[in-house]
C-alpha cells in the first residue's frame, strides 16, 4: 500500500493521529473539532500556560466554554510542549501567528521556527498542513524545503497542504464545522489528502488548484474587507462634514437587493487579520514589480481613524467648555470587536494611548477584559471600571469604542454626561451623543 493510501485509510477510519501546532484562536477550536469528530488529537504549543490550562480542562478563550474543553480532554484530547511527540502524529496542522515586523514586512519566523522544531520528528507517511494566513509562495518556500531536508519526497512519501483558516471568533451563526474550507496541495496526491483530512470534520471543502491559489484566496477575503472598511470610513468623514448620519445612509443603501454589501465604519481596524494580512500581499507584490495602491490607501484611511475619533472627542468636550487635557474619559470596550476578549491591534487601545498623550485621564470598561492585558506597545495599569450611575457620572466623556452586547446602553445614556459613539449604537439624535 502506498503512503498516500495508508494515510487516506487512517483518515477515513478516524484513526489518523492529528497534531495541532499552535493552540490559539485558530488552533484550539480546530483541535476541539477533530477531537469531537472522534480523532485522537494532540495539541503542541510553546506556551506552557496554555498546555497546563488544557490539561486541567480550562479555557483561555472567552468564546470557548471550559465545559467543552473538559469534555474533549475526557475524550482523549492532549496537549504538550514536547515537540518530539510530533513523531507519533500522522498529520501536523500548523496554526501559528503571522504578524508584521517593525517595517510592516511579513514576520514568518513563527512558521520557520515551527518547521525547525518539527524537522527531527518528520517521517514518511505524514502530512503537514499550514493554516496560518500568509503570502502566496510561503508553503513552497518554508514548508516543502524542510520536508525535503528531512529526507522526504513531498507528494510521494509525505504530503504538503495549505488550507487557510477562516475562524470568526464570536460568530454565532457559523463555527469551525460549518464554515466552508478552501484546501490545496503541493501535488494532486497532496490535494487528495487535504480533501480527505478536512472533509472528515468540515461540512463543505473547496479544493483549489495550487498552494499559492489557496494562500491568495485568504488574502483576497481579508483585503476585500480592509478596503471596503476603508471606503466606508472615508464616507463617514464626508457624511460627518455634511451633517449626514452615515449609519442611516448604509441602512438605506442596504435595502438594495443586489449589488450592494453593507460595511460599517468604526474607530479603526483591529484584530489579528484585517489590519495585518493585506501587507503580506503588498510586500510580496513588490517582488513582482506591483505596487498594491488600493491596499495602501485603505491602510492610510483606516489607520487615521483613532486620531479622527480623538479629534472629535476633543471638539465635543470643547463645545461643552472643557479641554481634553485633564478631562476624565472612559473608553467602553477595548476588545477589537464586539463580544470577544481579544485586544490584539485594537483601535480602542490606540485611542486610549492618544487620549493619554493629550493629557486626558483615561479609564476603560470591558466586561470581557477584566485587567488591561500585557501588550507589546501599550502599557496601562488599569482594571475594568464597573458601570454604575455613580461611576458614569464621574467621567466627562464616555467613548464607545466596542459595542459589546453586555453593555446596558440605555443605562449608560441615562447617566453619562457625554457619549462619543464610534459604532452607531445611538441612532436617535440626542444632545448628549456625538457620532464619531
Ligand atoms: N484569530 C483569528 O480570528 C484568525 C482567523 C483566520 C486566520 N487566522 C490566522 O491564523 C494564524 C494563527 O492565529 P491565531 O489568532 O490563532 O494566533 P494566536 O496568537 O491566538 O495563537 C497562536 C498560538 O501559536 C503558539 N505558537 C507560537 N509560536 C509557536 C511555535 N513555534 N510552535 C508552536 N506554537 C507556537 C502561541 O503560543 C499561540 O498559542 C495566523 O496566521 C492568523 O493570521 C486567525
Amino acid at each position: 500500500m502506498s503512503s498516500q493510501q495508508a494515510l487516506l485509510q487512517k483518515l477515513k477510519g478516524k484513526t489518523a493521529r492529528i497534531g495541532i501546532v499552535g493552540l490559539g484562536y485558530v488552533g484550539l477550536p480546530l483541535a476541539l473539532r477533530f477531537s469531537e469528530a472522534g480523532f485522537p488529537v494532540l495539541g503542541l504549543d510553546i506556551d506552557p500556560d496554555k498546555v497546563k490550562a488544557l490539561a486541567a480542562g480550562k479555557s483561555y478563550i472567552a468564546q470557548i466554554p471550559a465545559a467543552r474543553i473538559a469534555k474533549a480532554v475526557g475524550g482523549g484530547l492532549r496537549a504538550s510542549v514536547d515537540f518530539s511527540a510530533a513523531r507519533d502524529m500522522d498529520v501536523l496542522i500548523i496554526c501559528v501567528p503571522t504578524p508584521l515586523g517593525k517595517h510592516r514586512e511579513p514576520d514568518v519566523s513563527f512558521i520557520s521556527d515551527t518547521m525547525a522544531a518539527l524537522k527531527p520528528h518528520l517521517h514518511a507517511g505524514q502530512a503537514v498542513s499550514l493554516e496560518s494566513t500568509t503570502y502566496p509562495g510561503t508553503t513552497e518556500e518554508l514548508v516543502v524545503p524542510v520536508m525535503q531536508a528531512a529526507g522526504l519526497k513531498p507528494g510521494v512519501d509525505c504530503f504538503v497542504v495549505y488550507s487557510p483558516e477562516r475562524e470568526d471568533p464570536g460568530n454565532q451563526k457559523f463555527n469551525t464545522q460549518t464554515i466552508p474550507k478552501v484546501v490545496s496541495g503541493l501535488t494532486p496526491a497532496c490535494r487528495e489528502v487535504a480533501v480527505a483530512l478536512y472533509s472528515a470534520v468540515i461540512d463543505k471543502v473547496v479544493p483549489v488548484s495550487s498552494l499559492r491559489t489557496a494562500e491568495m484566496t485568504k488574502l483576497l477575503e481579508n483585503i476585500h474587507r480592509a478596503i471596503n472598511i476603508g471606503l466606508v470610513n472615508e464616507m463617514k468623514i464626508v457624511a460627518d462634514r455634511m451633517g449626514i448620519d452615515i449609519h442611516e445612509v448604509i441602512d438605506a443603501a442596504a435595502t438594495k437587493p443586489f449589488g450592494f454589501v453593507p460595511y460599517y465604519p468604526g474607530p479603526g481596524l483591529g484584530g489579528h487579520c484585517i489590519p495585518i494580512d493585506p501587507f503580506y500581499l503588498t510586500w510580496k507584490a513588490l517582488e513582482y514589480g506591483v505596487d498594491t495602491r488600493f491596499i495602501r490607501l485603505a491602510g492610510e484611511v483606516n489607520s487615521r481613524m483613532p486620531e479622527w475619533v480623538v479629534d472629535k472627542t476633543t471638539a465635543a468636550l470643547n463645545e461643552r467648555g472643557k479641554a481634553l487635557k485633564g478631562s476624565r474619559v472612559l473608553v467602553l470596550g477595548i476588545a477589537y470587536k464586539k463580544n470577544v476578549d481579544d485586544t490584539r491591534e485594537s483601535p480602542a487601545v490606540e485611542i486610549m494611548h492618544l487620549l493619554e498623550q493629550r493629557g486626558a485621564v483615561v479609564a476603560y470598561s470591558d466586561p470581557l477584559v477584566p485587567r488591561f492585558p500585557k501588550m507589546r506597545e501599550y502599557h496601562f495599569d488599569l482594571a475594568t471600571t464597573l458601570l454604575t450611575a455613580e461611576s458614569l457620572k464621574g467621567f466627562d466623556c464616555v467613548l464607545l469604542a466596542t459595542q459589546h452586547d453586555a453593555f446596558d446602553y440605555t443605562f449608560i445614556l441615562q447617566h453619562a454626561a457625554l457619549i462619543v459613539d464610534t459604532r452607531g449604537v445611538y441612532r436617535e439624535s440626542n444632545p448628549k451623543v456625538v457620532k464619531a
